[in-house]
């Protein structure tokens, strides 16, 4: 029972968020992050191209993403899990690499560049590892991998569950709060994911 409740929350949260960026796409006036950036950086070709590919193909990985994990559909659809694993593979791809050079134009300074900075090359380094383990058919290898890849894949919805609740819930400024949360969207769930694979390992083993 409780599994299945967790296992409900995880895919709300992936396909919300996952649908999130289309706010975007659906609406032409400046929101979000785009009515705080200077008029230099809206005008970028170059800016809005990586915003554009980041923000879709990073909902797409989510989306995705999740149903990789239901063991029963990867037994009984693998062609299935192949090709939504390669489309989550190039959207990370695109999208990390689209963030890290996001995360040079962030607000907040050195603190939020550094965190989704090293948000950004975890992501692509985890899901690199990933794709190397399941060609070399190390499947348990790149079952972990994944965990850890999508765990940071994750960031993007606890980054808007934290974000609200540190604003209004404890009144802090905004500023500080994506300082904060410009790590605490990710470290966490990376220590999660080793949780979760430690203990799928000593199923395993035992
Ligand atoms: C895990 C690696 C990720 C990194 C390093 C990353 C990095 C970034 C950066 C640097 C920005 C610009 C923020 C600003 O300029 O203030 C941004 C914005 C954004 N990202 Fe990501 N991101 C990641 C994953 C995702 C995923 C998986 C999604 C899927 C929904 C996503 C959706 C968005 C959206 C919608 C925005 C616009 C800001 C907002 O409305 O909150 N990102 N991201």
């Amino acid at each position: 029972m409780k599994k299945r409740f967790l296992w409900f929350v995880f895919v709300f949260f992936a396909i919300g968020v996952g649908l999130y960026p289309l706010l975007y796409f659906l609406n032409d006036e400046p929101q979000g992050v785009l009515s705080q950036k200077t008029p230099a950086i809206l005008a970028s070709a170059a800016w809005n191209t990586a915003f554009r590919l980041h923000i879709f193909l990073g909902g797409l990985s989510l989306l995705t993403g999740w149903s990789q994990f239901n063991g029963k559909l990867r037994r009984s659809r693998l062609s299935l899990h192949r090709t939504l694993g390669k489309i989550y593979v190039t959207s990370v791809l695109i999208s990390g690499t689209s963030g890290l050079y996001l995360a040079f134009y962030i607000t907040g300074g050195m603190v939020t560049q550094w965190g989704f900075g090293l948000l950004a090359v975890s992501w692509l380094f985890t899901t690199y590892m990933a794709f190397v383990k399941i060609r070399a058919l190390e499947i348990q290898s790149h079952q972990n991998w994944m965990i850890r890849s999508y765990a940071l894949a994750f960031a993007a919805v606890m980054l808007r569950i934290y974000i609200p609740i540190m604003l209004a819930g404890l009144g802090m400024e905004f500023i500080d709060v994506y300082r904060i949360v410009a790590w605490l969207c990710w470290v966490p769930n990376l220590l999660v994911a080793e949780l979760i694979i430690r203990k799928q390992n000593k199923l395993i083993t035992s």
